[in-house]
């Protein structure tokens, strides 16, 4: 286990289309170990093979608070997708900064496990937009393609949401929807 050097925005390889997993052999087994050491090292709730420069359809994600709900998408594929969030998202492979996305609210995804079973995970909230931007990931896309308006330093963000939570009702939790 080891935690390797995460790819920042500018690094060609981060454009580039992952190749599917035929097999998990030790050397795929290391790699998902290292993605969730270096995803858990740099606070990440979600990692994709590519952003430690390997073409992999591999995704790792944990959006609890405990770090204790590891989840290993290996050739994901998102099936269905509902609703709308808006709201702040960052990226391992763009330190510091943050930006407001629009995401499904829902996303419904099958993949396979370490052991190539095939199931089935439906995310809400936090994980839907995990894996949609992690998914993404795979295809050379990065959530700076989808941000709406400017690409915000970790102060910059946290004084917008306090801009907003003054500017709305109290009864709105969700201060992204304005429309
Ligand atoms: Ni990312």
């Amino acid at each position: 286990m080891a935690i390797r050097k995460i790819r920042e925005i500018g690094d060609p390889i981060l454009t580039k289309v992952c190749k599917p997993v035929k097999e998990v052999t030790p050397r795929i087994s290391e790699l998902i170990d290292d993605m969730f050491d270096t995803m858990y090292d740099a606070n990440g709730v979600g990692l994709a093979a590519s952003q430690v420069g390997i073409l992999k359809r591999i995704v790792v994600i944990d959006c609890s608070a405990e770090q204790d709900e590891a989840i290993v998408l290996i050739n994901p594929e998102m099936l269905e997708t509902r609703g709308e969030q808006f709201g702040l998202e960052g990226c391992l492979s763009v330190p510091g900064k943050s930006g407001e996305v629009r995401r499904p609210a829902y996303a419904k995804v099958k993949a396979y496990n370490e052991d190539m079973e095939e199931f089935i995970i439906e995310g809400e909230d936090l994980l839907a937009r995990a894996l949609c931007h992690e998914l993404d990931h795979l295809d050379g896309h990065m959530y700076t393609e989808l941000v709406e308006g400017p690409l915000m330093s970790s102060e910059e963000a946290a004084q917008l949401m306090e801009e907003r939570e003054m500017a709305e009702a109290p009864e709105e939790e969700d201060s992204g929807e304005t429309e």
